[in-house]
């Protein structure tokens, strides 16, 4: 009998060299040139901080001093255009997550575009992403699920007494039925239990587009294009530069245009039918927000068996330039699909799994590494997308934390922006230090996804090469709430 083999030894691959600009050779280059996103905005630089999730909102979606330090912080550095955290378009509970379904939350967006505003001094372009996302339950413990989760139908009766060889259960007490498959074994429950309330009970009950039993699933193309407008009429209104719709990662519209949505109503199976209900949210929202900046995130490969490939969304980018977008923002992966079983108690996270590495890609991941690593994505959407006549800048991002990386992918017309998450994390100055010729200063990130197991948990997003770094004993200081991490970067001690 043969052992199975040892696994593979994790490769790290070191940080790229980096070789900083003087001041004058930053002005003179691209990436520090202006771009035109849309009609009336003209960010100063290609620089971008692309959304970033850091979980500071209020329980009920408002914006709080938290959530201004995090923008204001980013501010500082100057970046051309700082893209605000995914913000649900719906008035309904969703925890810390910023909100934009209701006019109450205009005043408070207004405070965050000001602060930015203030802090950038007037420089940096601010756009907010609006998505939707269906529900999405935690893991529950047994007891619950089969005690109260679990739907008794007479379709689970008749599988229970055909996984259990006895007839009885197509008319027990439904307490003593539910009793029974707590008490079975896995194999029991696999006997009976269809594939999706398995994974309810593994993996917590998560809804998809396809669930056309569901009056508000069926629904969406009803009611999202009317949510979505709403939503960029209030961006509008708090006073954003321009709106990004997150048709990205394992949000609803992302799950519209997969290639595994199989709607049967005009709104998935083929290219056109997947693209319908997007195409339907812009046309709405041009409508309300005529000469607004208004553009799209989406994903250039979602990385999951069956999933779209880089041909198919080269074709929905030039749907989107056709339909009249200002930016396309590319991203990779980050699905349900694949993402690790959550702990009892905790709820699915789209970043877990191999998808998820590929959006946020770390040191460990397979060659070529993660410098770079999504750009022959944006490059292949970049190249369709002027083959068919329009000039839309397109963003890149995924592990640019160099000068000449930013540079290189300008110069080689691979996208027209360049956008930066985590290493605008670890040194939120790095843009205004690079352009001032101090590169040599700037923290640089290691890649190691400290941040993203925070975003994971939900807790207050910070970065390992700073949120130590305080004095207990000064007060001045913002922590989180067990003291332990401070919550904004450092000041950077040279500025100009
Ligand atoms: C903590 C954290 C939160 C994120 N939240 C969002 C989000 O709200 N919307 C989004 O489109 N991408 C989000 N992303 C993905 C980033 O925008 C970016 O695409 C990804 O981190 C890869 O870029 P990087 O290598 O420069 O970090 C998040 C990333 C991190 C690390
Ligand atoms: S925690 Fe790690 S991966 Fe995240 S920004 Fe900091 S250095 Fe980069």
């Amino acid at each position: 009998m043969s052992a199975d083999p040892a696994p593979a030894p994790r490769t790290r691959h070191p940080l790229l060299e980096a070789r900083w600009p003087t001041a004058e050779e930053a002005a003179r280059s691209r990436w520090f040139s202006p771009v035109r996103l849309g009609a009336r905005v003209v960010a100063t630089s290609r620089t971008w901080v692309p959304a970033m999730v850091p979980w500071r909102a209020t329980e009920d979606g408002f914006v709080t001093e938290d959530v201004l330090d995090w923008y204001r912080r980013f501010a500082r550095g100057r970046p051309g255009v700082i893209v605000v955290e995914a913000t649900g378009i719906r008035d309904v509970p969703s925890g810390p997550l910023l909100r934009v379904g209701h006019d109450r939350f205009v005043p408070g967006l207004a405070r965050l575009v000001e602060a930015v505003r203030e802090a950038s001094g007037g420089e940096t372009r601010l756009f907010l992403q609006v998505l939707d996302f269906l529900s999405i339950r935690r893991r529950p413990t047994p007891e619950a699920y089969f005690g109260r989760f679990l739907a008794v139908s007479d379709d689970l009766r008749a599988r229970t007494a055909r996984g259990l060889g006895d007839v009885a259960w197509r008319t027990a007490p439904e307490a003593d039925l539910r009793a029974r498959l707590l008490a079975a074994t896995r194999a029991e429950r696999e006997a009976v239990l269809d594939a999706r309330e398995l994974e309810a009970l593994d993996r917590g009950a998560r809804e998809r587009v396809t669930d056309m039993h569901l009056p508000h699933v069926r629904d969406l193309p009803l009611v999202l294009p009317g949510l979505f407008a709403e939503a960029a009429v209030r961006g509008r209104d708090a006073g954003f530069d321009g709106v990004e719709l997150h048709f990205a990662h394992a949000y609803t519209l992302a799950s519209f245009l997969s290639r595994t949505n199989a709607r049967t109503d005009g709104y998935g199976t083929t290219l056109e039918g997947r693209l319908r209900l997007p195409l339907e949210v812009i046309a709405a929202v041009r409508a309300r927000v005529a000469d607004f900046a208004l553009g799209v995130r989406f994903l250039g490969d979602e990385v999951i068996d069956g999933g779209t490939r880089v041909d198919e969304a080269a074709r929905f980018a030039v749907a989107f330039a056709r339909a009249g977008l200002d930016w396309l923002s590319i991203s990779k992966g980050g699905k349900f699909e694949d993402a690790k079983v959550p702990r009892v108690g905790e709820a699915a996270y789209p970043y877990t799994g191999p998808s998820g590495l590929e959006c946020m890609p770390t040191v460990y991941v397979p060659p070529p590494g993660p410098f770079s690593r999504n750009v022959p994505l944006a490059a292949a959407i970049r190249a369709a997308v002027r083959g068919a006549g329009f000039e839309t800048p397109v963003v890149t991002a995924g592990g640019i934390a160099t000068f000449d990386q930013a540079e290189g992918i300008l110069a080689r017309g691979e996208a027209d922006v360049v956008a930066a998450a985590r290493q605008s994390l670890a040194d939120p100055d790095w843009f205004r230090k690079v352009r001032e010729g101090r590169g040599a200063s700037v923290r640089r990130c290691e890649f190691t996804n400290y941040c993203e197991g925070l975003d994971q948990r939900h807790l207050q997003v910070t970065c390992k090469l700073w949120d130590k770094a305080f004095d207990p004993a000064d007060p001045s200081v913002k922590r989180s709430p067990d003291g332990r991490r401070r919550l904004v970067a450092p000041e950077d001690p040279a500025p100009s």
